[in-house]
């Protein structure tokens, strides 16, 4: 397994609320081709926002979210994060489905939100690249 990673990202929904058979059509084809990437996860749903994490290898991960980010079911997504990982949690779900209820999906993506304005790990970066540029000026 190369470069095992799990991310996660939140969007809002433009398909209706109500609109279930919409929603099963993007698990359907999630389910269908996210084994042949060695890709697991979940997708959260509620409340007019999408909550997703995936899990798998890093470039497969990073392909798919291209993928994911032109579809016109959603938009105004933000990647939260990709980090590397030593187990899947979500071991043989190629996709599964969770739906919150508006309060906690909007508060989710509040926090979510919240953690990457912080910007933690674009000051780790930014440290790690200032390192690297010293070895080079040497
Ligand atoms: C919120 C959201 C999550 C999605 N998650 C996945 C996914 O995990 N895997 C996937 O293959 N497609 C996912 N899709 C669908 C893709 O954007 C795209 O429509 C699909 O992969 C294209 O399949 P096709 O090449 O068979 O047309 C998602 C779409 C949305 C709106």
């Amino acid at each position: 397994m190369k470069y095992l990673s799990r991310m996660l990202y939140v969007s809002r929904s433009s398909i209706g609320l109500d609109d279930d058979a919409e929603l099963q059509k993007i698990l359907e084809v999630s389910r269908r081709k996210n084994p042949d990437l060695d890709i697991t996860g979940i997708l959260c749903a509620g409340g007019g926002h999408f909550i997703q994490i995936l899990e798998g290898p890093q470039e497969n991960l990073i392909r798919l979210y291209g993928i994911i980010l032109a579809d016109p079911r959603h938009y105004d997504s933000v990647l939260i994060g990709i980090a590397p990982i030593e187990k899947r949690i979500f071991r043989s779900w190629s996709m599964g489905y969770l739906v919150n209820s508006p309060n906690v999906m909007e508060s989710n993506r509040q926090q979510l939100l919240e953690i990457w304005q912080g910007r933690t790990e674009a000051r780790e970066l930014v440290s790690m690249m200032k390192r690297f540029l010293e070895q080079l000026e040497r």
